[in-house]
């Protein structure tokens, strides 16, 4: 822990669960600058990508009074599309080299359920935030285990979704990217194929953002300790007492 994250502050406790009277809370930099850059980035280009991936799926008919050869709407969706595609998979292999190098919270193994705490605290958010069978779960100070997880199912459908993209876009590119997965065409039954599983994983990453976004609200009401505001500027806040569930 750096000299700056153990600045401790006094904030009001906003369930009362003190008498009204205030708790100490102690500021953590959870999320380096480059997990926060990682973070928009993928945003802003994954929503790209949805909403222009969806347009090219099912494109809208449009009537223009100018002649064909005159528009290009079509290419735009499109060259935003491979756009948004380049920076959202060179950002993504930028996150994965600081999962080496970053601070434990940014770390690989956060991912993983490797250790029995970690397997405990994913049964505890799932009675907490699923069932809704207790009514406090554990706090942890970076992603709690289930969120891990989840982003580590996210992340194989970034992959998978990159190769796929990468596989249709080999047939209209001589770049060297694209080429390198022609292969996964002839896998994958032909153009249909892959077009298939290139479409379906849309509807994953719809779901994935609907949800989590909204349980990131959920989460900063809940524990009162700045979950939103932490993905802008790194910070989160610990009660002195209740560092329960805290693995790292
Ligand atoms: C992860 C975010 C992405 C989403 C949600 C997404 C979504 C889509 C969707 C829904 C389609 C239309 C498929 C259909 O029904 O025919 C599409 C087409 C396509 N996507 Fe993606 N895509 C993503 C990433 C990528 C990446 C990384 C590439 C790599 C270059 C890529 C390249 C392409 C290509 C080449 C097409 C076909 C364009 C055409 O035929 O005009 N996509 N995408
Ligand atoms: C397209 C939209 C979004 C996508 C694809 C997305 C994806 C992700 C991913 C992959 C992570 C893990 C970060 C890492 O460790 O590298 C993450 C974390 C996080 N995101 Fe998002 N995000 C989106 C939008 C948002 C929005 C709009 C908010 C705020 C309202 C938000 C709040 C957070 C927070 C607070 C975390 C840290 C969560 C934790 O403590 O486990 N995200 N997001």
């Amino acid at each position: 822990m750096t000299a700056m994250g153990t600045q401790s502050i006094k904030v009001r406790d906003v369930f009362g669960a003190n008498g009204g009277a205030p708790v100490e809370y102690r500021r953590v930099y959870v999320w380096e600058m480059p997990v926060r850059a990682y973070h928009w980035i993928n945003a802003i280009a994954l929503t790209l990508l949805c909403v222009t991936g969806y347009m090219i799926g099912r494109p809208v008919r449009m009537a223009y009074a100018a002649e064909a050869y005159r528009q290009y709407w079509f290419g735009w969706v499109r060259f935003i599309h491979f756009a948004a595609a380049y920076v959202y998979v060179f950002n993504f292999a930028a996150r994965i080299y600081w999962g080496f190098v970053g601070n434990k919270y940014a770390k690989w193994n956060n991912f993983f359920p490797l250790t029995k705490q970690q397997r405990e605290e994913i049964a505890d958010v799932i009675k907490t935030d699923v069932l809704q069978v207790k009514m406090h779960g554990s706090i942890s100070t970076g992603h709690n285990s289930l969120a891990a997880f989840i982003y580590f199912l996210t992340f194989l459908a970034f992959v998978a979704q990159s190769i796929t993209g990468f596989a249709l876009y080999s047939s209209m590119s001589t770049s060297w990217l694209p080429r390198m997965f022609v292969w996964v065409v002839p896998l994958l039954g032909g153009e249909m194929g892959v077009r298939y599983w290139h479409h379906l994983l849309l509807w994953f990453f719809v779901v994935f953002i609907v949800v989590h976004i909204y349980l990131s609200f959920y989460h900063d009401y809940i524990e009162g300790r700045g979950t939103v505001s932490s993905i802008i500027g790194g910070w989160k806040f610990e009660r002195e007492k209740q560092k329960t569930g805290n693995r790292q």
